[in-house]
């Protein structure tokens, strides 16, 4: 099975840089120039842990897949109506094969269901992406944190700082072992990861890994929110760059209207040639949608980073969790799910 995320073991078939064949992929034009539309075949289907499935997708024809990097995440679009994310987890030195891994969320909004009851080996489906709004960072040493399902973007970054040469260490959290997907792979590394079963050993030892600021080391963490909340609250008196985490859902203080936020504003489409009033409590997102223009989305609540949209002019007032703060004052970028406006008039480049 191509679950193992060995540099070694995962060698690249397709040289670096190969193009992705033309006509396959579709670069939408829209929202984000590094989003694609491909139809996938599932390769493989695997349990890897307990409600926890691994799917292996491949181009039916056996081209090689589009590149990406360590964090980044695909759309599974599962039905018109029904469009999940999900971290890659094999290899990026893999160009013939994603691989993905879902836990079954019995009181989710219905994507892991989705994903556990019908999709199989041979199952086709659409996918978006690969995007990636959780890259990782050069650094000589990295402390990784991850929480049950979390541990999916880490495994693609723990490949990468190995093959950098970088220090890292991972503290890996879950309910129980058998439900900690990947842990037969991590035990190859040896002490440099922790396993912390909840079950056996109660809650994760922040303190063990946090306690001490260091200017070497960029923190990376995935996994639910209360997770997130200790460790952005342990690493408080880190440098403010040092912390990196990817949600599974909107912040609890997901940022509130900027003092100076309007109620209503203007929307010029640079390359769609229309200008669009948005109007009090209507998203851009719809109003653009209102006008023709379609624009890919999918959580409509700021997280999964799939109406990025490029800011040519104005300025946005930012609402999402997915941009940091340093990429939220440069003002590139906005999710136009939930971000509005601070000046009378924004052009995007859509
Ligand atoms: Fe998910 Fe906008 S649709 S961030």
């Amino acid at each position: 099975m191509p679950w193992v995320t060995n540099a070694r073991e995962m060698q690249s078939e397709v040289a670096e840089g190969s193009d992705v064949v033309a006509g396959r992929v579709a670069v939408t034009g829209m929202g984000t120039a590094r989003q694609c539309a491909l139809e996938l075949v599932v390769a493989h289907r695997a349990d890897l842990a307990d409600g926890v499935v691994g799917l292996v997708l491949e181009d039916p024809a056996g081209g090689p897949l589009p590149e990406w990097t360590a964090g980044a995440h695909i759309d599974l679009e599962l039905t018109d109506e029904l469009v999940r994310q999900y971290s890659l987890c094999s290899s990026p030195d893999d160009r013939r094969r994603w691989g993905v891994a879902v836990l079954l969320e019995r009181d989710g909004r219905g994507g892991s269901r989705h994903v556990h009851r019908h999709l199989g080996q041979g199952s086709r489906i659409r996918v978006g992406g690969p995007r990636n709004h959780f890259p990782l960072q050069p650094a000589r040493r990295y402390q990784f944190i991850a929480g049950g399902i979390g541990i999916t973007p880490i495994m693609p970054m723990i490949e990468r700082a190995a093959s950098d040469g970088a220090d890292w260490h991972l503290l890996y959290g879950g309910r129980q072992r058998s439900s900690m997907a990947f842990a037969d792979v991590l035990a190859g590394y040896g002490d440099r990861v922790t396993f912390w079963p909840q079950d056996e050993l109660g809650m994760l030892d922040l303190d063990s890994v946090l306690a001490e600021s260091r200017d070497d080391t960029l923190v990376y963490c995935c996994g639910p929110e209360g997770l997130l909340g200790a460790v952005e609250q342990a690493c408080a008196h880190w440098p403010a760059s040092a912390l990196h985490v990817e949600r599974f859902s909107a912040r609890p203080d997901a940022p509130a209207p900027s003092e100076g936020a309007l109620d209503t504003f203007d929307v010029v489409c640079r390359k769609s040639g229309i200008t669009v009033s948005i109007r009090n409590g209507e998203s851009i997102l719809e109003a653009l949608r209102d006008n023709g223009i379609n624009m890919i989305a999918s959580c409509m609540e700021g997280i999964c980073g799939t109406c990025e949209t490029p800011v040519l002019e104005g300025t946005p007032d930012h609402r999402d969790s997915v941009l940091s703060a340093d990429e939220q004052a440069e003002n590139d970028y906005m999710m136009i799910c939930v971000s509005r406006s601070l000046s009378p008039t924004l052009v995007l480049d859509v």
